[in-house]
């Protein structure tokens, strides 16, 4: 099965047309699941025959709230690009960057942080809600306050006009913007270009237990290079309806994860459509719904698994993939960061 074949029904948000530049990124904080899949790594894979794209592995941002597991974030780059790779992210079309690799990234922010006020950065809600749950309170890291402007500086040094990110990271767009035209302004020219995030129609893929969000800290994930074995157990616990006692019962399609996840992947539609027929009405058990859900997953992971596994016994050609793309992207970040320290008078020789 190839990947450009995978079903589509939670929708990739529409670009607009002509000509933009997109940069997105990912927190190298553990392997991708079936929720990146389904929010993200599909789109991107679509993106990159449309538009120049950026890929970060933000392992600058991820240190923010990590330096307590370094090495965590450091194995977890290279995972991450496997993900990438074994998705069908293409190197050629697409550049995977290294944020740590690139200096001008951490000089643009350090530029940034003089045009946000330390009270927008804590009136940001996704820094808000992000600090709640770390449990921070008053031992807040500076640079996990501040990291809004370190990914100002990752989407304007790209000049990205599009950033595909989750909902959650809406106010990181905003404060983006803030920071461009406040940058623009004191220049007086246009120097660096505002962007628009785009935020899939669909929003999240459920935890395998029904929470809303599919995330590694709360264990309700299936990941990508999951084993048959993981995903045979995976399946066993994926929440259903537990109204549904009998087999003759009628079900119930809401909140139904099994359902869910069959809307999302199963590419026989026509079939799925009369499966939930049948359950709304009685008569259809979970174990058969949840075999069809297995045979689904089994199926559209077993590719995505041997790619990852193929690819894995090579970890030189994947750095030096990365390298190479880092090595582009720092280019054209480098190039933003002259322009910038010009406009701000620091360009003496
Ligand atoms: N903050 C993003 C996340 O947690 C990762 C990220 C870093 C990012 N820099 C970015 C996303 C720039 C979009 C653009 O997922």
């Amino acid at each position: 099965m190839s990947l450009p074949d995978q079903p589509q029904t939670a929708a990739v948000p529409t670009a607009p047309k002509g000509p933009q530049i997109i940069l997105t990124g990912d927190r190298p904080t553990g392997p991708l699941h079936l929720g990146h899949f389904v929010g993200s790594l599909r789109n991107r894979v679509e993106y990159q025959h449309q538009f120049k794209q950026f890929i970060m592995l933000a392992d600058s941002q991820a240190l923010t709230d990590n330096m307590d597991d370094t090495n965590k974030v450091h194995r977890n780059v290279v995972e991450v690009a496997l993900d990438y790779l074994a998705v069908g992210i293409d190197p050629a079309k697409s550049t995977i960057l290294i944020q740590s690799q690139i200096p001008e990234l951490a000089e643009l922010t350090f530029y940034y942080l003089n045009m946000v006020t330390v009270a927008r950065l804590e009136r940001n809600p996704t820094v808000k809600t992000e600090i709640a749950l770390r449990g921070f309170e008053r031992d807040i890291p500076a640079g996990f306050l501040t990291y809004p402007a370190s990914q100002a500086a990752d989407i304007s040094a790209f000049k990205a006009t599009l950033v595909p990110v989750g909902e959650d990271q809406i106010p990181m767009i905003e404060q983006t913007n803030e920071i461009v035209r406040r940058f623009n302004r004191i220049a007086d020219k246009e120097i660096l270009v505002e962007c628009k995030a785009l935020v899939p129609d669909l929003g999240r893929l459920p935890g395998i237990d029904g929470k809303a969000k599919m995330s590694k800290s709360l264990g309700n994930t299936i990941n990508l290079g999951a084993s048959a074995a993981e995903i045979t157990a995976a399946v066993k616990k994926v929440y259903t309806d537990p109204l549904h006692l009998r087999v003759e019962d009628p079900g119930h399609l809401e909140g139904n994860v099994a359902f869910i996840y069959l809307d999302a992947f199963d590419p026989e539609k026509d079939k799925l459509e009369e499966m939930k027929a049948h359950y709304v009405r009685g008569g259809l058990g979970d174990s058969i719904v949840k075999k069809r859900l297995e045979l689904v997953l089994q199926e559209m992971l077993a590719p995505i698994r041997a790619r990852r596994e193929e690819l894995e016994k090579d970890k030189g050609y994947i750095m030096q993939l990365l390298k190479e793309g880092t090595m582009q992207a720092r280019e054209v970040a480098a190039q933003t960061a002259d322009e910038v320290k010009a406009a701000l008078g620091l360009r003496y020789f």
